[in-house]
Order: C-alpha cells, then sequence, then structure tokens
C-alpha cells in the first residue's frame, strides 16, 4: 500500500481481538514514530507501551470505556515541552511534534495490519500518576492497539473545495 491508501485505509478502531502483536510489528511501528519529524529536530517525543493487565486496569480510572481495554497493548505519546521549539511568539510546538509522531504511529499500525483509536479525552493527572511519568513529560495521546475485531465504514470528510483556497 502506498501512504495515500494507507491514510484511506486507517479508521478510529473500537473493538479488538485479543491476539498478541507480534514484537516485530511493534517495533516497525515505533520506529515509524521515531523517524517522525520535530520542530528544530528536537524530538521532545516519548512513547509508553502498555502490556501490563495490572497497569491496564489502573487507567481505567483515567479513560473508563471498556472497548479500549480489549486491545492487547495500548501506547501513550508523550511530549516534552521543556525540549520542544519554542517560536518567536512563545508558542511551544511540543504537542505538535507529539501529535506528527502519534499520526506516524497509527498510520504504520494501519499497514501492519493493525489497528488503533487516537484517544485525547482521559484524564492527564490519573495517567501520569498510573505511569509514574517523570514531572515535565505530559501524556498527549493515548491508542490501544491490536488486530480490529470491527471495522467501521469511513466517517464523512469535508470535501475538499470547502477546505482550499487558492489566492
Ligand atoms: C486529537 C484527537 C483526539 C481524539 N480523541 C478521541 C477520544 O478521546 N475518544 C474517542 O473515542 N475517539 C477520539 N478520537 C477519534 C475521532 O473521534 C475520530 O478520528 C473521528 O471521529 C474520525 O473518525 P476516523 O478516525 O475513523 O476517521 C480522537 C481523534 C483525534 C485526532
Amino acid at each position: 500500500m502506498n501512504v495515500c491508501d494507507i491514510v484511506k485505509e486507517r479508521r478510529s478502531v473500537r473493538s479488538y481481538k485479543k491476539e498478541p502483536v507480534p514484537k516485530e510489528k511493534l517495533e516497525r511501528i515505533l520506529e515509524a514514530a521515531r523517524n517522525a519529524p520535530s520542530a528544530a529536530n528536537r524530538q521532545p517525543v516519548c512513547f509508553y507501551v502498555i502490556k501490563d493487565e495490572k497497569v491496564k486496569k489502573q487507567l481505567k480510572e483515567a479513560y473508563n470505556e471498556e472497548w479500549f481495554y480489549t486491545a492487547p497493548v495500548i501506547i501513550g505519546v508523550c511530549s516534552i515541552p521543556e525540549v520542544s521549539w519554542k517560536r518567536g511568539d512563545g508558542k511551544n510546538y511540543a504537542d505538535i511534534d507529539a501529535a506528527i509522531a502519534m499520526d506516524h504511529l497509527i498510520l504504520a499500525a494501519t499497514e501492519e495490519g493493525l489497528a488503533t483509536c487516537w484517544v485525547a479525552a482521559f484524564k492527564v493527572s490519573v495517567v501520569k500518576s498510573v505511569l509514574n511519568l517523570p514531572s515535565g513529560i505530559e501524556p498527549v495521546a493515548l491508542t490501544p492497539l491490536g488486530y480490529p475485531d470491527t471495522i467501521p465504514e469511513p466517517t464523512f470528510r469535508k470535501p475538499l473545495k470547502e477546505l482550499i483556497k487558492y489566492i
């Protein structure tokens, strides 16, 4: 599949098979995230790979959706705002860099035949405490990772003509 096919193939999957994620696939997915670009190449990101059932149970206090825990792996993408590039007007690019890494990760997962669902609606303080994040590390996104059980239909996108202005 080329990258445009992968982009079209990706879905937010909310139902997973128990089947484990092969180590080589997980490594290729994390490698794609590692290779993401970042502002001024500061690479202010890190990844938490969660397989421990005890930790997953504790995470329910941060994000209490049963489907989320049907996947064998959960990945947390974090930013390190002290390390990231800041624009002249003070804007911190940490979360943007983390989001790019997350996007690389979910597209690489799609290529591997695995599914993901970007989740942002978690309680940040609980995630920090459950993952024992050192101070200065901010959880930006979580995703389950596993083989999809049910693959949803594509969701609506605005037509390009609504989004583009040629000037
Ligand atoms: C930044 C971001 C945050 C999201 N947070 C959540 C979330 O907390 N819970 C959830 O179920 N889906 C979440 N989603 C998934 C979106 O709902 C989903 O991408 C959107 O509805 C389009 O569907 P699709 O991904 O299948 O194309 C999030 C997606 C993005 C990009």
